[in-house]
């Protein structure tokens, strides 16, 4: 049995005679997709194995490869004869034929030594922890598939690459015929963004990203009890560029940044509509792409109490200057913002020296926090600024390169 929709990348993987097969590649070039296909076709064709697909934890796989997953057992009739149940809960897939493919994040080394498997894919593989790949390996009888965006070196280049029985397929968008022109496009065009970023997402090859904006951010589970909304933050896109809605609270100052919206294809109405479905009070602040002043009077009209940021000349700095005054706490389920955050960076230019301004691509809920920080988190005047600064607490030496605003120091 073969998918109806095939790539080369599809055919790579499923004809490889390696133990490890290792799928480094730019964005969207096809490969948790054909990795995918090529286990249910291996879970069709073999009676009672266990395929274990792992990533860095359930948020990312469910936007992730569950999803897609779920999208290719849908639209594949001949699988889905051959499938006995899916549980949502545990996410497990079971075959008549007895096999199972489940999907399973594991918190540490320990908790990877539970359970043995036939094949593994390692999904995302920039996200999983050295220590907690080898309890994996070790207890897989079989094959191991591994993907990734290559933005830096890590243990797969230091450990797996080179070794006896390891094969390394890079691609890239050129590779997957099933992505629209407008993708490809919007990927290439990260040429005259920042050539480095272009190497690694839209060529795979292994980059030495640096330059990094933030690394004051950190993941937890929840929003805390006792935060305090602070706004909402609201960028709009449409077909190309998704629409980004995020909630900025503050709490024992420090920020609290949880993601309700990252989706192309809404109209000003469906975003009313997604805010409400998501529970989202009409009574609470929404500061906006000012740009959209159309936008923001529809969503005025629907009843919802939205303004504009208060974009200047300098306002793009002055936000992120803002921003890394505090800590910033990552809801866990925030996942497309933590993608965000983890390449959002400084440009460079030709030569390679970074630039005073940031890449300006990947920022679509990056930017509706900025809105916030320039409406409610800004300086009011100048000189009182100078004197709270004067008294302000001092970031601890010693190499620590962010610092947590403590109490209510507002700047
Ligand atoms: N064989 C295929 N058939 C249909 N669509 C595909 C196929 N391979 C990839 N795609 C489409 O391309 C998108 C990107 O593929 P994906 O596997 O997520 O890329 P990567 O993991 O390399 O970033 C998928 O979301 C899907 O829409
Ligand atoms: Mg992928």
């Amino acid at each position: 049995m073969i998918p109806q929709q095939a790539s080369v990348l599809f055919k790579s993987n499923y004809t490889s005679n390696n133990q490890v097969i290792i799928n480094q590649g730019g964005t969207s070039s096809g490969k948790t997709f054909s990795i995918l296909q090529v286990l249910f076709c291996i879970a069709c064709q073999n009676e009672r194995l266990v395929i274990t697909i792992a990533g860095q934890d359930i948020p990312n796989l469910k936007a992730g490869a569950l999803r897609d997953a779920l999208s290719i057992y849908y639209s594949w009739p001949e699988l889905q004869a051959l499938v006995k149940s899916y549980n949502k809960t545990d996410r497990i897939f079971e075959f008549h034929n007895g096999t199972i493919i489940e999907f399973k994040s594991y918190d540490n080394a320990q908790d990877a030594k539970s359970g043995k498997r036939d094949y593994l894919f390692v999904n995302e593989a920039n996200g999983v922890a050295y220590d907690v790949y080898t309890e994996l390996a070790l207890r897989t009888r079989e094959k191991i598939f591994i993907d990734y965006n290559p933005n830096n070196a890590f243990w797969v280049h230091d450990s797996l690459m080179g070794r006896p029985g390891v094969q390394v397929i890079i691609s890239d968008h050129r590779h997957n015929p099933f992505l629209s022109a407008q993708t490809k496009e919007k990927i290439e065009a990260l040429k005259l963004e920042d050539e480095e970023q272009w190497r690694v997402y839209a060529r795979g090859l292994t980059g030495k990203i640096t330059g990094l904006i933030f690394n004051n951010w950190f993941v937890c589970e929840t929003i805390p009890e006792d935060a305090k909304l602070i706004a909402a933050g609201l960028d709009f896109g449409f077909t190309n560029d998704q629409t980004g809605f995020v909630l900025v609270y503050r709490q024992n100052g420090e920020l609290w940044i949880d993601e309700i919206i990252y989706e192309t294809g809404l109209t000003n109405t469906d975003i009313s509509a997604a805010l409400i479905d998501k529970g989202i009070r009409k009574s609470i602040d929404i500061i906006a792409d000012s740009a959209e002043p159309k936008s923001i009077e529809e969503l005025t009209r629907l009843g919802w109490k939205i303004t504009g940021a208060k974009k200047g000349a300098d306002s793009v700095n002055s936000s992120i200057d803002i921003l890394k005054r505090y800590r910033l706490n990552i809801t866990r389920r925030s996942v497309n913002l933590r993608n965000e955050l983890a390449r959002y960076k400084w440009r460079t230019d030709r030569g390679g020296r970074t630039l005073n301004e940031p890449v300006d691509s990947w920022n679509h809920l990056i930017d509706p926090i900025r809105y916030v920080a320039l409406n409610k988190l800004r300086t009011t005047n100048k000189s009182k600024r100078t004197s709270w600064l004067a008294k302000a607490p001092q970031p601890p030496k010693g190499g620590v390169d962010y610092w947590a605003v403590v109490g209510d120091w507002k700047y």
